[in-house]
């Protein structure tokens, strides 16, 4: 019998929750899903489309394409990640930039697009062995999860933390228009009708404000050790 569990790790953007899902699911020899490169995916192409700009979003375009959409994750050979593809093409750093943050919050509000993912990130559970970030991992996409964990830290600290990524590859960013962001997002995600962001009853609850990522990866792994040694 495999020992192999599913861990979702939910939370706020820019908690940490990408970065500690990477170390541990490499640690662990586990797949490693970021659900929200799913919808940064999905905005991406809606941009390209025109479905979607800062004053319009045509929903109903967006949603009538989806038959054309196709999302998936391939082995990226030279990091060794498990990067999304959209139409069999990966667009890493696009998905990433500031534009595509700023609209990914709204396209994830619609429920059709939210149904789409879900199928796929149970297919790639359909194993086990898989460590998924997100915002409704532990709620929706997988409520039997055998760990949960929900990720919190402050609004300043997230926003300091997400723009230092992006002044790496965007020297005109700013930390306000960072933080601006992070604000709608926030408030988007947990108010929105269909999977808000919450936390599951049952997750354990990480608050990252004062930990380094080596401090919170042996956190995470005192919690997953004993259930991988008890499915055994
Ligand atoms: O984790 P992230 O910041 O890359 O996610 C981008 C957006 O995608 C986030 O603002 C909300 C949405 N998202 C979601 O609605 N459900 C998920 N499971 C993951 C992300």
């Amino acid at each position: 019998m495999s020992n192999k569990i599913i861990i979702a790790i939910d939370g706020t953007s820019s908690t940490g929750k990408s970065s500690l899902a990477k170390r541990i699911s490499k640690k662990l020899n586990y797949l490693y899903i970021d659900s929200g490169a799913m919808y940064r995916a999905l905005t991406y192409y809606a941009i390209q489309k025109n479905f979607i700009s800062k004053n319009h979003f045509d929903k109903t375009k967006l949603i009538n394409d989806i038959p054309n959409i196709y999302i998936d994750f391939k082995n990226n050979p030279i990091n060794n990640n498990f990067e999304v593809h959209l139409n069999g093409i990966s667009y890493e750093k696009n998905i990433r930039s500031l534009d595509v943050s700023n609209l990914v919050s709204e396209i994830a509000t619609v429920n059709e697009l939210r149904q789409q993912m879900v199928r796929v990130q149970h297919t790639l559970g359909l194993n086990k062995g898989v460590i998924m970030d997100g915002r409704d991992i532990g709620t929706v996409v997988f409520p039997k999860a055998e760990l949960k964990f929900f990720l919190e830290a402050t609004m300043e600290l997230r926003a300091k933390r997400r723009f230092d990524e992006l002044f790496l590859n965007d020297k005109n960013i700013t930390y306000s228009e960072v933080l601006k962001n992070i604000k709608l997002r926030d408030n988007q995600d947990a108010n929105r009708k269909h999977s808000p962001l919450k936390k599951a009853e049952d997750a354990l609850l990480i608050n990252t404000d004062n930990l380094t990522l080596d401090e919170l990866e042996l956190k995470l792994l005192s919690y997953i050790n004993p259930i991988i040694t008890k499915n055994l």
